[in-house]
């Protein structure tokens, strides 16, 4: 007895979201996953290792959203698909493929019936599943993950100090089921920073995980969403970064964009004592591109730092020295930020024994920066 029948087949309309999936599946955007209702028919048996021997696996409803998404997938279809559901005759309990058990309310009118220890979708009136003899013959129906993340190996690269990334379809919306990974190397000596914003997920169940290395078998930095708090902001300890986007299989949103920069790995300058000065790198000279340099003062204790500058040329508005009345940055902390051209002569008494400065420039104009001096008082 031969149990593949070749009928008739049921193919679908390849729309521009199908480009995510094999040449004649279709791609659902409500649950993100790429199916395929087969032309042959077969028994309950055969249907799982046909949609293997395809690349997929065989369906059964997770959510009330597939379940809609099925009626109308298969809504040209007069057959009724086989499900990977069946009963345990031992225990008259229905299982999924999965070890679950299917929500009630999946069953079409009046079923699970006793007819028939495997199910199938009817898709007309009251859609659901429905008991069905196991040898029956009907079409077999079958899904996979769609190739949704991106290939690219890395963003960045020897010569590229910063860049954004978006998430799969952003802005408009992500898809479910997504592990995707993305890796950043900066120029030698750098580190990176990342800043997701906008960050727009369904909480908690969608995330992103960030690890100090190309890969995540390097340690963890952190994840953007812990149930407690949002974080969108991460810094590599060297020119490697890489994080995972996860998506759960229901519920999306808008997605998020990343903005990454490489900065330069120098050391801070730490100073203490009566008196003491420094200047921007390279001074007089200009100092580079993507310059990070934290200063901190330290004043006996019972002594306040009086900082005064005495030359100062940076790019106005984008090469910035913050300053800050605390011994850590601190947005809390920041007295000052000066940048152009105007700034000297300037000085100030900081409240406590503790200064501590930082230096920024971009990626556009070096000038020669600042000089300055500082003494106790
Ligand atoms: C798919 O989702 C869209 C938007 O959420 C909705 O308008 C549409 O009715 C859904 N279609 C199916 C078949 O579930
Ligand atoms: C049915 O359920 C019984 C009792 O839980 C279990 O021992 C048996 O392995 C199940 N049969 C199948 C085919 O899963
Ligand atoms: C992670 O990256 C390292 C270095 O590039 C590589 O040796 C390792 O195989 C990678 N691990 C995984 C899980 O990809
Ligand atoms: C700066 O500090 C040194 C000791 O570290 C001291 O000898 C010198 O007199 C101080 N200069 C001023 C202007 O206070
Ligand atoms: C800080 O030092 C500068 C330069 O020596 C001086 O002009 C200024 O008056 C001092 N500031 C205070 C508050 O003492
Ligand atoms: C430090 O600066 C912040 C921000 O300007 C200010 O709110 C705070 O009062 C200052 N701290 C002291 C000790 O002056
Ligand atoms: C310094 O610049 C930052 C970023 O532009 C701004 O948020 C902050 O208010 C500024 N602070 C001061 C004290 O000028």
């Amino acid at each position: 007895m031969i149990g593949v029948v070749l009928l008739f087949s049921v193919f679908h309309g390849v729309t521009a979201d199908d480009n995510h999936c094999p040449s004649g599946w279709t791609f659902s955007t409500n649950t993100s996953y790429c199916y395929i209702q087969s032309p042959q028919y077969m028994t309950y048996a055969e249907a799982d290792p046909f949609c293997q021997s395809i690349g997929g696996s065989q369906v059964f409803i997770f959510t009330s959203r597939e379940l809609t998404w099925l009626t109308d997938f298969t809504s040209a279809s007069f057959a009724q698909p086989w499900l990977a559901t069946t009963r345990n005759t031992s225990t008259n309990i229905w299982y999924n493929s999965d070890n679950t058990s299917p929500t009630a309310s999946y069953w079409t009118t009046g079923e699970p019936g006793i007819n028939g220890d495997c199910a199938t979708f009817k898709g007309t009136s009251a859609p659901g599943l429905k008991a069905t003899p196991c040898y029956s013959i009907q079409p077999a129906l079958c899904r996979q993950m769609p190739a949704l993340c991106p290939t690219i190996k890395d963003y960045g690269g020897a010569y590229t100090r910063s860049g954004t990334i978006q998430s799969p379809g952003y802005p408009v919306q992500y898809y479910n089921n997504l592990d995707c990974l993305y890796t950043i190397t900066s120029p030698a000596n750098t580190y990176i920073t990342l800043l997701f914003y906008p960050y727009v997920l369904e909480d908690f169940f969608d995330y992103i995980d960030v690890y100090d290395g190309p890969n995540s078998s390097y340690p963890f930095l952190g994840t953007t969403d812990n149930w407690w708090y949002l974080r969108d902001d991460f810094e590599s300890s060297s020119n490697s970064v890489s994080f995972i986007f996860h998506t759960d299989n229901i519920i999306t949103d808008k997605g998020w964009l990343l903005t990454w920069n490489a900065k330069s790995n120098t050391p801070p300058i730490s100073q203490s004592g009566q008196n003491g000065s420094f200047t921007s790198p390279n001074y007089p000279n200009d100092y580079d591109p993507y310059t990070e340099q934290l200063y901190y003062i330290t004043a006996p204790l019972g002594f306040q730092v009086n900082v005064t500058i005495t030359d100062f040329v940076t790019e106005a508005t984008f090469d910035v020295l913050e300053v800050y009345n605390s011994s850590y940055v601190s947005s809390n902390n920041l007295i000052a930020n000066l940048s152009g051209s105007a700034v000297a002569p300037w000085s100030w008494l900081s409240p406590s024994r503790y200064v501590t400065m930082r230096f920024k420039s971009d990626y556009m104009v070096q000038k020669k920066g600042f000089s300055l001096f500082w003494i106790i008082q």
